[in-house]
Parts: C-alpha cells; structure tokens; sequence
C-alpha cells in the first residue's frame, strides 16, 4: 500500500500532481474553509504525512492518535499551531517554510505601515464614496513615515528584510530581541533597545515576533501608555501578542494614533468586533506571505519536505 497524504485545504492540482505518482493523496475539498477537527482527526488516523495550514491545530491529542504519522508540512513559518514537544517525543518531523516568505512578508509589513501612516485605505474609500468635494490643505492628513523612529520587536528574517526597507526611507531603526544581533547591527545599522526603550522613542512599533510563552499577552495597557499618542503598532506575527482589548481602550484614548493588523487574537475576525469600528485601524485577514509568487513556493516547499521524509531523506527545512 502507497503511504498516504493528507491536505487540509484545497491546493491546486499543479501543486499535488507530483506527490500523486508515489503517494495516495487525499484533500479537503475546499478552499476558503478550515476543515473540522473530527474530519482532521479522522484523516490524520491513517496518514503517513500531513500538509496542513496555520488555522489547524496540531495538538498532542492529534500527534498520539496518528500512528503511521511520519511528517507535517505546515504552510507557514510560524509553529504555534503545532505541539512540538509531543512531535519530537512522538519521533514526528514538524517542517515550516521559512526564507521563501521573508521578503514578501516584509513587503506586506511595510505596506501596512504606510497605509496605516498615510490613511491609504481611508482615502480610496473617501473617492469611491464620492464624499471628494474639493481639494483642502489637511484633507486626509496623515503622519510622515521616512526619517522617523521605527521598533521592531522580533529580528528574525522577516525583522531583518523590514529593517531594509526602513533605511530605504532614512528611517531610524531600534529593535528588541531575544538574542543580540550584533551582524545586523553591523550591517544595517540598526540599535538594539530594551523593550521600554523601544516603545517609548519609536513612531512606528512593529511586531514581528514568534508567538510564545514569551511573547503572549506582551502587550496590554502598560506597554500602549509607553508609547508616544503618535505612535502607530503593526502586528504582521501573532493577534495573541497583543490584548486587543488593551489596543482598542489606547486608540480609543488617543494614547496611540493608530493601529495596522494583520493578526488577530481569533481569525477570521468577527466583522462587528469593535476594533473594526475605528477609522484609525487597518485590517488586513492574515495575508502577510500572501503574493502568487510565494504561495506557490510555500506549496512546492511543503510538497518537497513531504517527498523527503517519506523517502527517508533530511528535509530542507524542518524544526
Ligand atoms: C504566517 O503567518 C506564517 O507564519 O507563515
Ligand atoms: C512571523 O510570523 C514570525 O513567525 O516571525
């Protein structure tokens, strides 16, 4: 019998085609809904591998109930999904799909920051809503973005191809991490500052951290009221980061000037959530590594780690 694989959400068939010569695929059958957890469960129960995306948990209950389970391929560089104590106790490979993603979520970051500073979103839905009566000198104004203060709380990759950008635009560039980086301090000149140090001198917070025990519920009132009230947060890492809560009270008190999100504490969203409420907030629905180009890369990397950890090889990106 051919080991088989299953797919937590609809791929398109250029991507699969390849593992179905050697291996018995199955697929959820769509694509914009999350497959349920008995279905899941169910399938994990007879797969030798699984491909499956950030949305579906991963947990020690799955890991013991799937003994033939040999791999998992997750469609993203962040593991929070994932139990990986019980992965590695269970002799289960866990692969993410870092670096083919660092610099289109980069692009997305400062995308996102730029909306949120210029108020981009605000101002295509002012034209299409004809409400453009005539030109006025603060119509729309929104806060300048280059030679400002930018913090970035997490250096990995992702921190690191931001940090680029931000000196594109002369930008001042803080960052607080785990660990020093001191190469890329060296190399792109940016300044490492305690957490205090960050939120109180950057106009610009952005989060780009992992989400762990470490990094969840980092930010509550304490750390908005460090802020400048004309500071702007981006969260494009985890929403459990941050209280949303705590972020809705700071906007709504003019202790920040706005927010860009990327992240939520439960996605999809909820569409009356009252964050959505403020005109101040930019939502985005979690598309941080979302370009053609990339998608398909992720895809194709997860295929590829699948194939060599059935076959027996070392994959090219694993945990
Ligand atoms: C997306 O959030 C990812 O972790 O790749
Ligand atoms: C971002 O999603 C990260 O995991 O650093």
């Amino acid at each position: 019998m051919k080991p088989s694989i299953y797919i937590t959400r609809k791929l398109p068939e250029s991507i699969i085609a390849p593992l179905q010569k050697e291996f018995e695929v199955d697929m959820w059958e769509h694509e914009d809904v999350s497959v349920p957890r008995d279905v899941l469960l169910h399938k994990a129960e007879s797969a030798s591998a699984l491909l499956t995306m950030l949305s579906d948990k991963i947990d020690r209950e799955l890991l013991q109930r799937s003994p033939s389970l040999r791999v998992v391929a997750n469609l993203a560089v962040g593991h929070d999904n994932i139990d990986l104590e019980a992965a590695k106790e269970l002799g289960i490979t866990i692969c993410n799909t870092p670096d083919v993603l660092t610099e289109t979520t980069a692009d997305l970051t400062f995308a996102l920051l730029m909306a949120t500073a210029r108020r981009i979103v605000e101002a295509d839905r002012y034209v299409k809503e004809g409400k453009w009566k005539s030109w006025s000198p603060l119509l729309l104004a929104g806060l300048d973005i280059h030679h400002k203060t930018i913090g970035i709380l997490g250096m990995g990759s992702i921190g690191e191809a931001v940090a680029r950008r931000a000196k594109g635009f002369n930008m001042n560039v803080l960052y607080h991490n785990r660990s020093r980086k001191y190469a890329v301090e060296q190399d792109l000149g940016v300044q490492y500052a305690t957490l205090e140090k960050l939120l109180t001198q950057s106009d610009f917070v952005v989060v780009l951290a992992p989400l762990n025990e470490d990094t969840e519920g980092m930010f509550q009132e304490e750390q908005f009221l460090l802020m400048k009230n004309t500071a702007i947060f981006i969260n494009a890492a985890r929403g459990p980061i941050v209280s949303e809560e705590a972020l809705e009270q700071a906007l709504k008190r003019g202790d920040i000037a706005g927010a860009g999100l990327d992240v939520f504490e439960a996605e999809p969203i909820d569409a009356d959530h009252p964050l959505l409420k403020l005109h101040q907030v930019v939502a985005l629905p979690h598309i941080g590594s979302s370009s053609k180009e990339t998608r398909y890369g992720m895809m194709a990397l997860c295929v590829e780690n699948i194939h060599a950890v059935l076959k027996g090889k070392k994959p090219s990106t694993s945990l």
